[in-house]
């Protein structure tokens, strides 16, 4: 009978290892050769997405003739089973089937003759990258709530200690106070930006390749408009060896996950620290934290260390996939099975790490004490002293000369510039004594900070408490 498929085909066995059944072959692969080239054990992760880029294309199989109404209905029925066993653990995958398209098309065809059609006009080739795509866009959905989370954490933190002031560091030196709540607020400026580079992935990656086949379409007259509605792509590929060989989706996504990890490695390191017991402005909480099996007064940093340290993984998965793409002929090459482990274990260990960082940083108890001595430290307004002399008329450049002789001056004497009188400081640069006074004098170490945050209102991004306030107000909606 014309179009029959014999016996042997519909049941999909281990002949599929192939890739087009045992036809072109006679006998079974390397056992070597089969374990190292098979991919099922991590791409199963696609099933998902497989199952729902073919139920797609049997839809469209009608319209092209190839199926018949009835056919597609029972295929349909078959991958929804074929979801159900896996979402609930029965389906067995078979490693000898290689992969993750030939295990559902094998399990689907013996239970459903017709299954044998549904690889009409499609390769596993525009097939996987169609599938990685769809797990791209899911995968970044939630990555944007874990995000989200832990902006919402760091905002909260930052709510709770809104008017708490430390120094603010360059190069590791004391520069200059700041808010603990900006500090928090610039991890969650990043944190957003990752968001959007995250976003603009998924942009880029909203195009369908299912219909370019192998490498080169099909003769069969294939509606690409009709599985491209079904799966919500934005546009069809068009130019069918590109959509075959392209990953640079995934290059994409790992770099937005490496820079991502960036950032929180910068975040766990501030963290690390500031709970230092040398900084010491802040304790994470027990369960954030771990024991020396030696020491037994440690109390170590470990979840924020691992954050850190997993960063590294992040940006060796980009180095890994660009350097599987560098240099590859069109089209299709088995090289680019190397793209799933990669993304996959990227995806996993980014989103770990924001999740973990998110509790960690929850968990975080803010010593204000120990922030307040340390932000009233008086070099830490040697520039507000220098601001303060130019309003009084000092060029900068004097100004900066001035206070940094009597930064020298103090520290001749073993003292602080706050103990400078007025008479060293006119002997420094006449009339300058009243303009310090301004700054330096006050009642208290902490009010004279505290003055120095109220100065900078005036001033867009910078660390005041109005300023802060108004960012806080701003993230809590945004975030809301
Ligand atoms: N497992 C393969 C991969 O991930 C699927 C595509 C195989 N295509 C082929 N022509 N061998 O790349």
């Amino acid at each position: 009978m014309a179009g029959s498929l014999g016996e042997g085909h519909a049941q999909a066995g281990e002949g599929f290892v192939r890739g087009s059944g045992k036809g072109r072959f006679q006998g079974e692969p390397d056992p070597e050769a089969a374990r190292f080239s098979r991919s099922v054990h991590f791409d199963k992760r696609l099933a998902k997405h497989d199952l729902e880029g073919s139920r797609a294309h049997a839809t469209m199989l009608v319209q092209a003739g190839v199926l018949t109404r009835r056919e597609a209905v029972a295929i349909r029925r078959g991958l929804d089973r074929l979801e159900r066993e896996i979402s609930s653990g029965k389906f067995r995958w078979k490693d000898s089937l290689e992969d993750v398209h030939m295990n559902l098309e094998a399990a689907l065809t013996a239970r459903v003759p017709a299954g044998a059609k549904l690889h009409t006009g499609r390769s596993r080739n525009d097939q996987v990258a169609t599938d990685l795509r769809l797990w791209m866009r899911e995968q970044v959905g939630g990555d944007i709530l874990s995000i989200a989370a832990l902006q919402k954490a760091l905002v909260k933190l930052a709510e709770k200690n809104r008017e708490v002031i430390l120094p603010g560091y360059t190069h590791l030196q004391r520069a200059q106070p700041v808010l603990l709540a900006h500090h928090l607020l610039a991890y969650v400026e990043m944190l957003e930006r990752d968001k959007g580079r995250l976003e603009d992935a998924v942009k880029r990656a909203d195009v369908m390749p299912l219909g370019s086949g192998a490498l080169a379409g099909s003769t069969l007259k294939l509606n690409r408009e009709v599985t491209r509605k079904l799966l919500r792509f934005g546009k069809v590929s068009t130019n069918s060896m590109d959509a075959v060989a392209d990953r640079d989706f995934l290059v994409e996504y790992l770099a937005a996950v490496a820079l991502a990890g960036v950032h929180l490695s910068r975040l766990a390191e501030d963290l690390i620290l500031f709970s230092s017991t040398e900084f010491g402005f802040v304790r994470f909480g027990e369960r954030f934290t771990t024991g020396s099996s030696l020491m037994p007064q440690k109390k170590n940093p470990d979840m924020a260390e691992l954050v850190r340290g997993k960063s590294g993984r992040l940006t060796g998965h980009l180095m890994a996939l660009l350097t599987v793409l560098k240099g590859l002929p069109l089209t299709y090459n088995r090289d680019l099975q190397e793209d799933k482990e990669c993304v996959f274990d990227a995806a996993d260990t980014v989103r770990a790490c924001w999740g973990v960082m998110a509790g960690a940083v929850t968990s975080l108890e803010v010593d204000v004490g120990a922030c307040a001595y340390a932000a009233s430290a008086p070099e830490l307004l040697a520039t507000d002293v220098a601001d303060g002399l130019v309003e009084a008329g000092w060029a900068f450049r004097q100004a900066h000369q001035v206070v940094g002789a009597a930064v020298r001056r103090a520290e001749e004497r073993g003292t602080r510039i706050d103990r400078l009188t007025r008479e060293d400081w006119e002997g420094l640069a006449k009339g300058s004594g009243v303009v310090v006074e301004k700054v330096l004098g006050g009642s208290s170490a902490l009010a004279r900070v505290r003055k120095a945050m109220v100065a900078r209102s005036g001033v867009v991004g910078a660390p005041s408490f109005v300023g802060v306030v108004r960012e806080l107000r701003a993230w809590a909606k945004k975030l809301r």
